[in-house]
């Protein structure tokens, strides 16, 4: 047990002096449909070479922001809008220090109508407004219900956005 964590250790500090960018995927769903949009887009991102960890937004380890290159952050869009727990993640944001040039990126999971709303433009101004910059405007994943399933190829999709984001850090 004690050598996995010295090895872990070992693997961090080796990241650091390799100079491995890092990326946190930032996720809130009510379903699982955009926790799977998260993880698609962390596989991408990881196949880039990129270090990256998802976290539900209740779980987010805001001490640990410093390091990372790349925040992404997703929301359901629930009545027009972010959802609450993700508007309440983008508040407590404001608290953290560092985050001015840190690269960001939104994405959203909605219905397909014109009537849907959004939330990924929502996150991007929040995002911006922290003074992180956008590398890539944000993205929708469409659900075919109010509880899924996702459209085909959206997670897909998301794998590529990763790799295209990994590309840029
Ligand atoms: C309370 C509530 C309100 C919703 N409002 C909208 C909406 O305004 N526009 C829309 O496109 N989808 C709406 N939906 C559908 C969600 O976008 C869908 O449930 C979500 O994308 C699924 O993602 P999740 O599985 O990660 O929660 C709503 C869903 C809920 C539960």
């Amino acid at each position: 047990m004690r050598w996995g964590y010295i090895v872990y250790g070992l693997f961090v500090s080796l990241c650091e002096v390799c100079g491995v960018a890092k990326a946190l995927v930032v996720y809130y769903s009510m379903f699982g449909n955009t926790e799977k949009i998260a993880k698609a887009l962390a596989k991408g991102l990881e196949d880039g070479g990129v270090e990256v960890d998802v976290a539900k937004v209740d779980a987010v380890k805001f001490d640990e922001l410093g390091g990372v290159d790349l925040l992404c952050v997703g929301s359901p869009v629930q009545a027009w809008n972010v959802a609450k727990p993700v508007k309440e993640f983008l508040e407590r944001l404001k608290t953290v220090e560092g985050l001015s040039g840190k690269k960001g990126f939104a994405f959203d999971t909605k219905m397909k109508s014109r009537l849907a709303g959004s939330a990924g433009g929502k996150i991007e101004r929040k995002l911006k407004d922290l003074g992180l910059t956008i590398v890539k405007p944000s993205v929708s994943a469409i659900v075919k219900g109010r509880e899924g399933p996702l459209e085909e190829g959206a997670e897909e999709t998301f794998k590529q956005i990763g790799a295209e984001l990994a590309k840029m850090l």
